[in-house]
């Protein structure tokens, strides 16, 4: 198939883009030549940019789909189409499940739960008030231009080799150092990530079915806990550990720590992206992998979670038991 992928360099695209080239995709990419520049020296790349309305590179060319994951204001989604008109068949939108209400939810909750309301216009920083609100609008957008060749993915947060956010890396990290884990948030929490391959794989059978409607692409297929999650980064790291919870609040973006009213949240149901092809890599598999890709990367600073310092500051203040 003929796909135009608006992004496809860093993390979720990149990802999307090896999957189909593998597997025999013409792929061109768009975006504005920051990002992976080296990467795929063979691929067509139309250079522009999203934040100043430039999509002149989109002037010709036809694809099967396009698959945007560069989208997060109404203004970027509106644009494109514009600027590709009918010279694509399906366009697929890689959303979030940000969109969702946080609050009131019931474990398997779905596609048809509650959505935000939409925020249109521009927004100064996508932060937890804004970005869910914004995706909601650019895939009102998407559907009323695009009807039933418009698709909707929408993953929780999505983990594997090549993350550029790094939370579950964090947390292969500690497991892999052992000894007291403190942890600003309850082991009993629900989590779920999808791994990046089930998502890549996920969004090209969607296009090559050319399938419309919304998929939620959640993971692991059985459902697991933070506590559980960490006991996993430990196993895979051959260390002992205890996990030590510690009053919170956690600080900012404490990685896959939630308020317990959100917890529902991360019991989202998946069903209709399995039925449509989605595979389900085991949860030490995809931890394997992060941690393999994390040690070539020569673990660079993550930015994120208690560095290990404030951790034993923490622990100093809460002993198991205490
Ligand atoms: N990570 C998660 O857990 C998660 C969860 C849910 C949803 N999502 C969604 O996944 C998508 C992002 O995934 P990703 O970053 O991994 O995708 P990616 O396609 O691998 O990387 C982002 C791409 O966008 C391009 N880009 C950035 N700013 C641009 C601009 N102003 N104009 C044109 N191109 C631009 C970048 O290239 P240049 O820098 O060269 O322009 C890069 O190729 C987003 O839609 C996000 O909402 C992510």
């Amino acid at each position: 198939m003929r796909i135009l992928l608006l992004g496809g360099t860093s993390f979720i695209g990149r990802t999307i883009a090896e999957r189909a080239l593998r597997e025999g995709d013409a792929v061109t990419l768009f975006g504005r030549g920051r990002t992976g520049a080296g990467l795929f020296p063979d691929v067509p790349r139309l250079i522009g940019d999203r934040d100043t309305d430039d999509y002149g590179a989109l002037a010709a060319g036809e694809w099967d789909a396009v698959v945007d994951l560069s989208g997060y204001l109404p203004r970027h989604v509106d644009r494109a189409m514009d600027a590709l008109g009918d010279r694509v068949g399906r366009y697929l939108f890689v959303s979030s499940h940000a969109v969702y209400v946080q609050e009131g939810l019931s474990a398997g909750n779905d596609e048809d739960s509650p959505l935000r309301d939409a925020l249109r216009g521009e927004v100064a920083v996508l932060d937890n008030d804004t970005y869910g609100p914004s995706k909601v609008a650019c895939e009102e957008d998407v559907v009323a231009r695009f009807g039933s060749r418009a698709t909707i993915v929408r993953p929780c947060r999505v983990a594997g080799p090549y993350d550029n956010q790094n939370p579950v890396t964090y947390w292969v990290r500690r497991g892999a150092r052992g000894g007291w884990v403190a942890l600003p948030g309850d082991p009993d929490q629900p989590v779920q990530i999808v791994d990046a391959r089930d998502l890549a794989a996920l969004v090209l059978r969607l296009v090559r079915d050319d399938r419309g409607g919304a998929f939620n692409a959640v993971g692991p297929a059985d459902p697991t806990t933070l506590g559980a999650l960490i006991r996993a980064c430990a196993r895979l790291g051959g260390t002992d550990i205890e996990i030590v919870p510690v009053p919170g609040p956690p600080p900012p973006l404490f990685p896959l720590v939630r308020p317990r009213s959100q917890w529902m949240g991360q019991r989202r149901g998946g069903a209709r992206a399995r039925a449509a092809g989605m595979p389900a890599t085991p949860l030490e598999t995809t931890l394997a992998d992060i941690a393999a890709w994390d040690r070539s990367t020569g673990l660079p600073p993550l930015g994120r979670g208690y560095t290990a310092a404030e951790e034993a500051a923490v622990l100093a203040r809460r002993a198991p038991g205490a």
